[in-house]
């Protein structure tokens, strides 16, 4: 599904506090660029994400919202931010364990309206051995976190089988997502992504996966997206690894929110990296 203008949230039958929190993530545009910085939850201190209260500090001005571990947030985040945070409430899995796919809710949905969260973000592993498990955690936190107007954001992870991003799986992923209630999908682009977006009756946004060898490839596919129908993004790596995270924040922000294309995108990248600051 995609939103034409933010008053199509206000058309729809979802509660008063579903659909104002969800009013703070998608911009008045329909679309929105959430920044996310969960990965510690099963990576550790990855790249660039030693310190993430750092690393995202000049990137805030640029994001609709932040996806992230309560850890991190109460650590590393102001508690005078005013950026609506979507709370990551899956994992109990590492690097180094068994299976990326054997995860469980994390958080409670107490700790979530303690953290004044505008939503919950909870992974699914399709078509692995926790297919079942995985399902269920999400169908359970859609029914805790609706009791309190809260949406939940399903993540269709792959763990560190990145040859399934098809249209193929993707759509079928999304698309169980929808049917156990998430109120917004969070996916990867892949060709024929059109599919993905149609099969799909609620929100879908892109994620960028580990980081590319191009800007230029970023912005293709940011754009491709946006014209088949995804919202947005929910994009980490490829902008808080790049060497100028400001510059390539602000280039996808006007792909998602100012319709540029991948071309102006990275004109504009080119013309911001020297001048903004790293
Ligand atoms: C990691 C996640 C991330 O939120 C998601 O993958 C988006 O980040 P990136 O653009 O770096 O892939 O769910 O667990």
């Amino acid at each position: 599904m995609t939103l034409e203008t933010h008053s199509d949230l206000g058309r729809t039958s979802l509660s008063w506090g579903i659909r104002n929190r969800l009013a703070r993530l998608i911009q008045k545009d329909g679309h929105c660029l959430f920044l996310p910085i969960d990965h510690g939850y099963f990576q550790g201190p990855t790249t660039k994400l030693e310190k993430p209260g750092e690393t995202i500090k000049p990137l805030l001005p640029y994001c609709d919202a932040i996806f992230v571990t309560r850890g991190v947030l109460r650590s590393c985040i102001d508690a005078d931010n005013k950026l609506p945070i979507i709370l990551r409430v899956s994992g109990g899995t590492s690097m180094v364990g068994d299976d990326l796919a054997h995860e469980g809710i994390t958080t409670s949905m107490r700790e979530a309206i303690r953290l004044n969260a505008s939503a919950v973000g909870l992974s699914i592993f399709v078509g692995s051995k926790y297919e079942h498990e995985t399902l269920l955690n999400l169908a359970q936190l859609v029914d805790e976190a609706e009791e309190y107007g809260i949406p939940v954001m399903a993540v269709t992870a792959v763990g560190k089988e990145l040859e399934k991003r098809d249209a193929r799986y993707l759509s079928l992923s999304c698309r169980i997502a929808a049917e156990l209630g998430a109120r917004v999908v969070k996916t990867y682009w892949c060709e024929n992504f059109d599919k993905v977006v149609d099969g799909c009756p609620v929100p879908v946004v892109m994620a960028g996966g580990p980081r590319v060898d191009t800007e230029r490839e970023v912005f293709e596919f940011v754009a491709d997206g946006m014209q088949k129908g995804a919202i947005g993004v929910n994009l980490g790596r490829n902008i808080w690894k790049n060497a100028y995270p400001v510059a390539m924040i602000k280039s996808i922000r006007a792909i998602v929110h100012g319709k540029a294309t991948a071309e102006e995108a990275t004109t504009l990248f080119e013309d911001l990296k020297h001048k903004v600051m790293r």
